[in-house]
């Protein structure tokens, strides 16, 4: 059976749910090539998935791979992007933070070819907002509600001071712009760069933290105002099986991508589109 190669870049807990979904069988790819800054954690999921892959820099996941997915950190995202335009390889960026800061890389990637797909991650709704930008949009508010321990220690609330560990209501913490809350709340960055990414940007994306202790799950609700109208969605997330700090329904949207994408790879390649 024809199968994509997909390269990992990042061998941790979405890695790990990556490899799980593929050893189901009902995905037509195969890991060939895993990158890490610890070679430790590259070597740990090859041996705990039997994968027939190579552990190797950057630039050989590029030529060993048909497609490449990023779940590692922020910070590499700028290279991974670099290293797709130059390998002609589209790829998933799951750390969608990492993109906020580089339109322009974006921009080349699009202008060269390269799909550089961003996941839906933890909430929804992306799809009416995609469509909807399509007309203009004059607001787009984020309300992400979280019990205090996941948010505890953010760098805005040692900042200024604010303590949720004792709380006993919900308390809006943050009110303000993508951008900022990205700075604000970096452990939480992904679905805001990801909704100002598909929407109106990270400066006009609006966003308001609340902690609740009264909260058993992390909830994103998106408002969005548009010459279409009006689209409320909101996500109640539950936590990953394998990590409690990440929502499961992030790590689904990595394996929904993948599969749609090499559908179409195996498609395309057996002359059907
Ligand atoms: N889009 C979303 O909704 C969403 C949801 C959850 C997590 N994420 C993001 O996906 C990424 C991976 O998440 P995870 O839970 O698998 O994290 P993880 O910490 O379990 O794994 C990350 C792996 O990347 C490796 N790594 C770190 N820096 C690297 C570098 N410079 N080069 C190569 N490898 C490097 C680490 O050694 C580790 O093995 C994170 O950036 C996280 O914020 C996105």
């Amino acid at each position: 059976m024809l199968k994509m190669k997909v390269g990992l870049v990042g061998c941790g807990n979405i890695g790990a749910d990556l490899c799980i979904a593929l050893q189901r069988g009902t995905i037509p790819a195969e890991i060939v090539a895993l990158t890490d800054i610890d070679d430790a954690r590259a070597r740990k999921l090859l041996n705990s998935f039997g994968l027939n892959a190579v552990i190797c820099d950057l630039d050989e996941n590029m030529a060993a791979a048909d497609y490449v997915v990023e779940c590692a950190q922020p910070s590499v995202v700028e290279s991974v992007v670099a290293a797709a335009i130059r390998h002609q390889r589209d790829c998933l960026i799951m750390s969608v933070g990492g993109l906020m800061d580089h339109p322009d890389l974006i921009a080349e990637a699009r202008h060269k070819g390269v799909d550089i797909r961003i996941p839906s991650g933890a909430i929804s709704g992306l799809d009416g907002i995609r469509a909807a930008m399509e007309a203009g949009l004059h607001h787009v508010m984020l309300t992400t509600r979280k019990p205090p321990k996941g948010l505890s220690g953010a760098p805005y609330l040692v900042e200024n001071g604010i303590d949720v560990d004792n709380l006993t209501d919900a308390k809006v913490v943050f009110e303000g712009s993508a951008r900022e809350a990205c700075k604000a709340f970096p452990h939480n960055v992904n679905v805001a760069a990801a909704l100002s990414l598909t929407g109106i940007g990270p400066d006009e994306t609006m966003v308001r933290v609340i902690a609740d202790p009264r909260a058993t799950s992390n909830t994103h609700e998106i408002v969005v105002e548009g010459a279409f109208g009006m689209l409320k969605t909101v996500t109640e997330n539950l936590a990953s099986p394998r990590n409690p700090k990440s929502s499961y329904l992030a790590s689904l949207s990595a394996v929904a991508e993948l599969r749609a994408v090499a559908s179409q790879f195996v498609a395309h390649h057996q002359g059907l589109v």
